[in-house]
């Protein structure tokens, strides 16, 4: 799994051990998720090349290394994908955002796409966001879809990931560089990640 990236930060082992508290949910769980969003982000892109831009500064003109802000469309699968979306878009703020709606079947626990709105992709680098990959469906659907906009290059940012959804994402999308908090022991019966969170979309807005 050469594409997986497991973060070894122990802030971010802090954040997501907070999100296992069953007691976390509505505003405090969103928070802990968008915090460790963002987190991720700065791991993803700590290779990301920088350009320079002339900007006026207290002592004049001068020439500073930013991100190619331009570049960036942020993409999201609802539901429990959102808060992530949010702390993505707190620091690039001009970015486009794109939705994938995407629900899981709870019996035979295929993935159902039930709405798409994207803005243009082509060309650009996509950073697709959702807590949880569990049988990794739900993930592989919205790779399958992306792709087809022909971006340049997809990073997919995750909280929790099962083993075997991983290892499915890993195979069907070597291009893609997955950077995941935290990767758990295994699914359950249910197709539920253990220890895991639970449902993170229930969680994060209080159903
Ligand atoms: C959850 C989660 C992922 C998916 C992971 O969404 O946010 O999208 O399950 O499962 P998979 O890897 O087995 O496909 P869910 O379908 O519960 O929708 P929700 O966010 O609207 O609750
Ligand atoms: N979706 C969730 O929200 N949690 C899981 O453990 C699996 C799928």
């Amino acid at each position: 799994m050469n594409n997986i990236f497991e973060s070894k930060s122990p802030l971010i082992k802090h954040l997501v051990s907070n999100l296992r508290d069953k007691n976390l949910k509505g505003y405090n769980f969103r928070k802990y998720v968008r915090e460790i969003a963002q987190l991720l982000l700065f791991e993803a892109l700590k290779e990301e090349k920088l350009i320079n831009k002339e900007i006026e500064t207290w002592i004049g003109k001068g020439n500073f290394p930013f991100l190619d802000e331009e570049n960036f469309v942020i993409t999201t699968i609802l539901r429990a994908g959102l808060p992530m979306l949010d702390g993505i878009l707190e620091i690039f703020q001009n970015a486009p955002a794109g939705f994938l709606a995407i629900k899981r079947d709870e019996k035979t626990l295929e993935s159902h796409v039930y709405y798409i709105r994207l803005p243009d992709l082509k060309g650009k680098t996509v950073i697709i966001t959702d807590p949880m990959v569990a049988t990794g469906g739900s993930l592989d659907s919205a790779l399958n879809i992306l792709k087809k906009e022909n971006p340049k290059k997809i990073i997919s940012l995750n909280i929790i990931g099962a083993p075997e959804g991983l290892k499915l994402i890993s195979e069907k999308h070597p291009d893609v560089n997955v950077y995941i908090a935290q990767i758990d022991k295994k699914l359950n019966n249910n197709g539920y990640i253990i220890p895991g969170i639970g449902d993170a979309g229930d969680r994060a807005f209080n159903t």
